[in-house]
């Protein structure tokens, strides 16, 4: 039987800690081969060296993931066609602003029994309406591709702290059961769903919530009105996702991707401490001159994931449904005031 082999498409704060995940599986277990491809969008770091030739000397992402191992069979490359030549397993880890432009690159490339799995929060707006990250990578690549989210800051999981993780799929469970066991471990526990569009939903959803509650931090308006927002936040998260695809199950917000996600962004991610310092500044600074001074090259997903919601009920006639989503992206562009999150009406869901 051939064994898999494994090829990371991304290399940022998560992109990092999935390869060293993979990794540590893809050596131990037979049916895949030891090393993990992961291509780098190349770059070149202050001191003159190339971010991948930093990577295969010191085994560290120095910029992304400073201080952690990624494992001696994680082998970086910078050309993204080649890092995806010989791989039979794909995995997008990239900020969702860019994959567009990589299934571009990488059509026609992909040859032969390809599996995708996307771990990427975003979606990205077509005429014809939303088109989820895992469709794109589907439709522009001719594969199939599975969905994994969470509750999954990805600092904690480098240090191997205990996390639940969601993996959506349809179609067989012979390859959701591949890609379990390579992301498994004791302190990362997948559980797998049979609902894709719901969990990539979750995933998407929760970086608007997690503005809001940067929002209310920023302001100082404590943990009543964070619970608020968090649960007024996942009523919206379910009720756009079952008009969007009437499948979506009411079980998967129960699950990691769901309300767990929703809670560690709300108390710890990214989204939510540029939010906050956003609010702070009464809405003068800009979330770009933010994000680049607090996230040294990370990427924000809830801002722009605002805007593409914004866009979808607009054009469906749905805003008026949610007043969450939608005051988030008009606070974002300066319309109303942060204070604005608060000052809505009960919505008729
Ligand atoms: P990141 O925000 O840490 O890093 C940004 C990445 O984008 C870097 O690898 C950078 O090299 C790359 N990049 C910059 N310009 C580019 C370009 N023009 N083309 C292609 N790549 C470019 O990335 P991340 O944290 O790995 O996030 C990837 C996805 O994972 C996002 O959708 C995010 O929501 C999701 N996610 C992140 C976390 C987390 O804790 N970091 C956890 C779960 C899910
Ligand atoms: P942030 O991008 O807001 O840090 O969220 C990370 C995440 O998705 C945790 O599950």
């Amino acid at each position: 039987v051939s064994k898999s082999k494994v090829t990371v498409v991304g290399s940022g704060n998560w992109g990092s800690v999935a390869a060293k995940l993979i990794a540590s599986n893809a050596i131990k277990l037979p049916s895949f081969h030891d090393e993990v491809r992961m291509w780098v969008f190349e770059e070149v770091l202050p001191n003159g060296e190339k971010l991948t030739d930093v990577i295969n000397k010191t085994n560290e992402n120095v910029k992304y993931l400073p201080g952690i191992k990624l494992g001696r069979n994680v082998v970086a490359d910078p050309d993204l066609e080649n890092a995806v030549k010989e791989a039979n397993m794909l995995v997008f880890v990239t900020p969702h602003q860019f994959m567009d432009g990589i299934c571009k690159k990488l059509d026609g490339k992909i040859t032969g029994n390809v599996e995708a799995i996307s771990l990427v929060k975003g979606m990205e707006v077509k005429k014809e309406g939303p088109c989820m990250i895992s469709s794109l990578i589907s439709k522009q690549l001719g594969i199939n591709c599975c969905v994994l989210m969470g509750a999954n800051i990805a600092n904690e999981i480098a240090v191997e702290k205990f996390s639940e993780a969601t993996v959506g799929y349809k179609g067989s469970r012979e390859i959701v059961e591949t890609w379990v066991q390579l992301f498994s471990t004791p302190y990362f526990m997948v559980t797998p769903v049979h609902d894709v569009e719901g969990v990539e939903l979750c995933g998407t959803l929760k970086n608007v919530v997690a503005i809001a509650a940067g929002f209310v931090d920023g302001l100082e308006m404590g943990n009543n009105t964070k619970a608020a927002i968090m649960r007024i936040g996942l009523r919206e998260m379910k009720a756009l996702s079952k008009l969007l695809f009437p499948s979506v199950k009411d079980s998967t917000f129960f699950e990691s991707c769901g309300v767990a996600d929703v809670i560690t962004t709300c108390l710890g991610g990214r989204n939510r401490r540029v939010a906050e310092a956003f609010a702070k500044s009464g809405g003068k600074r800009s979330f770009d001159e933010l994000e680049a001074e607090m996230l040294q090259g990370q990427k924000l997903q809830g801002v722009s994931t605002a805007r593409e919601v914004y866009e979808v009920l607009n054009h469906c006639g749905w805003l008026e449904m949610f007043p969450l989503f939608s005051t988030v992206h008009q606070i974002c562009t300066g319309r109303l005031q942060p204070e604005a999150i608060v000052q809505y009406r009960e919505n008729k869901l």
